[in-house]
């Protein structure tokens, strides 16, 4: 063949393998997602009647919103990507809601075993697996006295809506508080039956489209390193807790496993698998290549440098301890931070998970 007309093919197909790679194929009629604070669009605040306190929203809407976030979530920057509203949550009824193009029922504190009396959202997957089936009895038969009511999706939407999941986090951090790493190492398959039973009965519902991220390397977050980091020792050379990420990555790799059974046992079903640990971890590691400064310490927070994080007052509250007053404060410029609040990622780090995870180049499956 002629060299030239080599050349040329191979500038074609690799054209059309960067295509690929960048277009996540991303349309779908409506989106249903479960999760934890890392997708709660106000679910908890609603279900259990609290405000999320300003500063929280105060970069992008003006007002707390319900998440716990300067601005917009990974979910939400998704939901732009497929062009769809961002979603309502489940249990919020001010303002009629509309929930056409989906619904979300993740919230904050949720975890994928059954909630305890210790646990701060009693919404654990299973429950939000119940409220799912629950919403979409209820959409069906409205459809049924009105072909053309408008405020939930379409029979056919919950067939080829998109069902995503981002829960687990919670599982894990919550138990160092009270187990050792051999333990929550070994609780780790019990944790993951749980979420399998839930995943079937959506399959077994008609859901045929997951999208499944995994957990985030936990044991870099501020809180954590507060409560597990004091001795020098725990940490890795990046400053982060060993131990939850050891735990973060053990449950990641049987996440994976998982995902491919799935795909084996229900060839009709599209399987993603997203590895937010990677992005996020490479976020960390080269925060400065991606615009960020601080790597660790949390935007809003109290106790300054070198976390900014104090387990006693949640970002925007003030308590007295001691006869003095200490408040958790937003800093100046959360687009230069990557922990919000010490738990919660800023806006800005959401934004740039959201387009890594958008070049496809962290997704397995289909
Ligand atoms: C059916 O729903 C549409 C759109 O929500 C509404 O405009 C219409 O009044 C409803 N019809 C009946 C009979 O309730
Ligand atoms: C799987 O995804 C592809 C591409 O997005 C889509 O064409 C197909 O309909 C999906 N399969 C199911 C069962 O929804
Ligand atoms: C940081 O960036 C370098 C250079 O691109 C890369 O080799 C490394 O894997 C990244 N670190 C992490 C933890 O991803
Ligand atoms: C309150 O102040 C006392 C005396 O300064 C100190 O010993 C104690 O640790 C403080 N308690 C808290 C919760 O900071
Ligand atoms: C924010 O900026 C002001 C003015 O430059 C400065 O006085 C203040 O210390 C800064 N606050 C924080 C939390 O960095
Ligand atoms: C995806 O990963 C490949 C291989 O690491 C890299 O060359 C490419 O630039 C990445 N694509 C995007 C859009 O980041």
């Amino acid at each position: 063949m002629d060299s030239k007309i080599v050349a040329v093919f191979q500038v074609v197909t690799f054209c059309i393998c960067l295509a690929a790679a960048n277009s996540v194929a991303f349309s779908y009629p409506a989106v249903f997602n479960f999760g934890d604070s890392n997708s709660d669009t106000g679910e908890l605040g609603a279900a259990m009647g609290f405000l999320v306190a300003p500063p929280n929203g105060e970069k992008y809407f003006k007002t707390p919103s319900g998440r716990f976030c300067d601005g917009r979530l990974i979910v939400d920057f998704l939901m732009d990507a497929m062009k769809l509203p961002f979603l309502n949550a489940y249990m919020n009824s001010v303002g009629l809601p509309n929930f056409q193009r989906g619904c979300n029922f993740a919230a904050a504190g949720s975890t994928i075993l059954p909630a305890n009396a210790a646990s701060i959202s009693p919404f654990s997957f299973g429950v939000q697996v119940y409220q799912f089936l629950r919403f979409r009895a209820l959409s069906l038969q409205l459809l049924q006295g009105n072909k053309s009511y408008q405020y939930v999706p379409s029979e056919d939407s919950f067939e080829k809506g998109l069902y995503m999941f981002d829960i687990g986090q919670n599982d894990l951090a919550g138990a160092f508080y009270s187990k050792t790493l051999p333990q929550i190492l070994a609780s780790i398959q019990a944790i993951l039956l749980e979420f399998e039973t839930g995943i079937k009965k959506l399959y077994d519902s008609g859901a045929r489209n997951f999208w499944i991220h995994n957990t985030g390397p936990l044991g870099c977050l501020p809180q954590t390193v507060a409560q597990f980091g004091t001795n020098p020792s725990t940490l890795d050379e990046l400053g982060c807790v060993s131990s939850l990420n050891q735990a973060a990555k053990a449950f990641n790799i049987q996440l994976q496993a998982f995902c491919s059974k799935l795909k084996s046992q229900y060839p009709d079903a599209n399987v993603t698998h997203v590895d937010i640990y990677t992005i996020k971890l490479n976020l960390i590691a080269n925060s400065s290549k991606y615009g960020f400064k601080h790597s660790i310490m949390a935007c809003c927070g109290h106790g300054g440098p070198p976390l900014n994080f104090d387990s006693r007052v949640s970002c925007g509250l003030t308590k007295i301890v001691n006869g003095t007053e200490i408040t958790a404060k937003s800093c100046n410029d959360s687009s230069v931070y990557i922990s919000w609040d010490g738990t919660h990622y800023t806006e800005a780090a959401n934004e740039h998970v959201a387009s890594q995870i958008l070049t496809g180049n962290y997704s397995t499956g289909k």
